[in-house]
């Protein structure tokens, strides 16, 4: 009874002192110092209750972290449950101090800002070569008007795997300006080129209305990716090489974007538009950054009943001028707003043709070594 009141005066005193990260970091210290795996787990499952109410009664998700993002209080009540079902004091302390680490030390790689010491909790990152977006991301301020245009969640994804804050993305087909909305929320710098100046003007509105809660570049320009200097381009941003290349070019003929013969969507042949592609890949190899990664954002295409490997065409060319390959992801691809009212048409003529209709692109992702 005498131990109950004790352990009840300790709960209370945890409860009293626990509203951050830091607080728990503090807690899980001292429970270190003890050197019995019962005493250890009595005082951790105060803080687990300790936790649990927070949860219940205040209705707080989240408890800060110093210097890093929030910590979910039901990942940290599942880290100490973890080190309280352990056997031995060893274990406890290797858990314990683990989850220590997590909340105080950042530990990084040299091409983003994930703390790895985190990497339990990024629970939206992709690490599998599948990808299945049931609908587009609604943040920021996309709008999906482009005929032709990727989910905010690609380079959504590639930015936050491949860049750290403040560095500088490439897009050389930017289209509606879908990689710069993306990389001015994330607080990145970016520029793009569009070939097409009513497109690149629309985009540009659109990128000026994505709010940033920092002063970051993020501008497109008009011209044509296969004749620009992409060296002079950067220099008038101060900079001489960026540190990841978006590339979503045309899928050769399936859209025609413009009129214009240097639109890559009006190239007469596949190998003219694979050479064009080529063209394109070494002026991007020239401006990357050694060790940073590329992404080429592709599918394939039909002809005449025949199924035309479009992607793995334009893959080998970027391999062709020195990009080496790291990852092909396969992502799910919904009809486009061209073919959404086509669907049935499309089902009869794949069962007539013998042949199955398009339900996936890829994502090519390279680095330069
Ligand atoms: C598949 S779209 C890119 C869409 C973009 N990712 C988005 O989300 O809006 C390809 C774009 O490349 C542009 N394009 C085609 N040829 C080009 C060239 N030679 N130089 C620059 N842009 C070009 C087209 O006008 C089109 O907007």
């Amino acid at each position: 009874m005498g131990e109950k009141v004790r352990a009840d005066g300790e709960c209370f005193h945890i409860r009293t002192h626990v509203s951050t990260a830091d607080d728990v970091v503090y807690i899980l210290r001292r429970a270190m110092f003890l050197d019995s795996v019962d005493a250890i787990r009595e005082k951790l499952s105060c803080l687990y209750r300790v936790l649990a109410q927070i949860l219940e009664e205040k209705e707080i998700q989240v408890l800060e972290v110093r210097g890093q993002f929030p910590v979910h209080i039901e990942h940290l009540m599942g880290e100490i449950k973890q080190i309280m079902d352990s056997y031995t004091v060893d274990r406890m302390k290797y858990y314990a101090n683990r989850l220590i680490s997590s909340l105080t030390v950042i530990k990084t790689s040299k091409i983003n800002d994930l703390n790895l010491n985190r990497w339990k909790e990024y629970d939206e990152i992709k690490t599998d070569s599948l990808w299945l977006f049931d609908r587009r991301s609604k943040a920021g301020s996309h709008l999906g008007w482009y005929w032709g245009n990727f989910i905010p969640q690609i380079p959504h994804q590639l930015i936050l795997r491949y860049t750290k804050t403040h560095e500088w993305v490439f897009d050389p087909f930017a289209g509606s300006g879908t990689t710069l909305i993306e990389a001015k929320r994330l607080r990145r710098n970016a520029v793009g080129i569009e070939l097409n100046a009513e497109t690149a003007l629309k985009a540009s509105e659109r990128i000026n209305k994505q709010h940033s809660a920092e002063n970051t570049v993020n501008e497109l320009i008009v011209g044509d990716s296969t004749q620009m200097d992409y060296t002079s381009v950067l220099s008038d941003y101060g900079i001489s090489s960026v540190q990841l290349i978006i590339m979503h070019p045309p899928y050769h003929d399936i859209i025609r974007f413009s009129d214009s013969s240097r639109d890559l969507s009006r190239a007469p042949s596949i190998e003219n538009f694979l050479d064009k592609l080529r063209t394109v890949a070494e002026n991007c190899y020239e401006i990357l950054d050694r060790g940073r990664y590329a992404a080429l954002v592709i599918g394939d295409k039909f002809s005449r009943g025949l199924w035309i490997p479009l992607g793995f065409y334009s893959m080998q060319k970027l391999t062709d001028v020195g990009f080496v390959l790291r990852s092909i992801v396969v992502k799910n691809y919904e009809e486009t707003k061209g073919k959404r009212y086509q669907k049935g048409l499309w089902r009869y003529r794949a069962l007539v043709g013998g042949y199955y209709i398009f339900k996936h692109e890829y994502i090519f992702i390279f680095s330069k070594p």
